[in-house]
């Protein structure tokens, strides 16, 4: 018997890396999934991996930055079964500009992406779980939540807000909705590759007491735990899973 058996869950940005990872062990665990992000080719692949290991899973393509879009994830989702029971709110994207160099444009597509789209699924899925009377929400934060980072201001500060909206889901939703969120360090994903070489990610595995770089299913397993009973009296948490890099 799966952790998730019976449960329906969308998972954004889950065409690669932690949200990939995370949208398969929730469908082995018994979750139908809905698997979103932009690429239509890999999240075919996630899909069809899926369906090959026994799960069941749509995928629906949609841009974050295009709130119209993050709407048809919903639409998408009662089409094809009718209810939702767990959200995953996980699509992400890095901004390296300086502060004194972001447009509008950048910082509005960046928290179109990282949080506002969070936003307008949580108020899609909400009335829905509430009805039911049971549902969870998990958010990736990151440990850009918690401090600033020089040259990632419109990121951190997504992020920052992210940490901000799990609490107040968790405050006005509950008792029926919980809301957690996750804060990854460095996980080895395409984001990071995106950041710099070898010897900027040795740096952070150097800040790490446990001296490696973490993997997607370090946080799918955390992701699981939270989206599960087995999590019940966990609400308003901010989990960092970040091999000891914030402590
Ligand atoms: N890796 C880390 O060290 C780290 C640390 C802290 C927090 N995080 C957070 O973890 C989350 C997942 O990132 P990851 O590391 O797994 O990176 P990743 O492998 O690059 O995955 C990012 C996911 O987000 C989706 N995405 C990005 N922009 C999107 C957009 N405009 N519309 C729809 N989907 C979009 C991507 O899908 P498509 O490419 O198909 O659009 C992809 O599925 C992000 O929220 C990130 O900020 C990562």
């Amino acid at each position: 018997m799966g952790k998730l058996d019976g449960k329906v869950a969308i998972a954004t940005g889950a065409t690669s890396g932690m949200g990939r990872a995370t949208a398969k062990l929730f469908a082995a665990e018994g979750a139908k999934v809905v698997v979103t992000g932009r690429n239509k080719e890999r999240a075919k692949e996630v899909v069809d991996d899926i369906k090959a290991a026994g799960g069941e899973a749509i995928y629906v393509i949609a841009d974050m930055a295009n709130l119209d879009d993050v709407k048809s994830i919903f639409d998408a989702t009662m089409d094809e079964y009718g209810t939702v029971d767990i959200l995953f709110n996980n699509a992400g994207m890095l901004s390296m500009s300086p502060l004194m160099d972001l447009t509008i444009e950048e910082w509005t597509k960046v928290f179109n992406v990282n949080v506002t789209s969070a936003l307008v699924l949580t108020q899609l899925v909400a009335p829905v779980m509430k009805e039911k009377g049971k549902g969870t929400i998990v958010n990736t934060c990151s440990v850009a939540s918690f401090g600033a980072h020089h040259g990632f201001a419109a990121y951190v500060d997504s992020k920052h807000a992210m940490m901000g909206l799990t609490r107040s889901i968790a405050w006005e939703l509950g008792p029926e909705i919980r809301c957690n969120g996750i804060a990854p360090g460095l996980i080895h994903t395409a984001m990071v590759d995106s950041i710099g070489g070898p010897s900027a990610v040795q740096q952070m595995i150097d800040q790490c007491p446990v001296q490696r770089c973490g993997q997607p299913d370090d946080i799918a397993t955390v992701a699981l735990f939270l989206a599960s009973d087995d999590s019940a009296f966990i609400d308003g948490q901010i989990i960092k899973v970040d091999g000891g890099f914030e402590i």
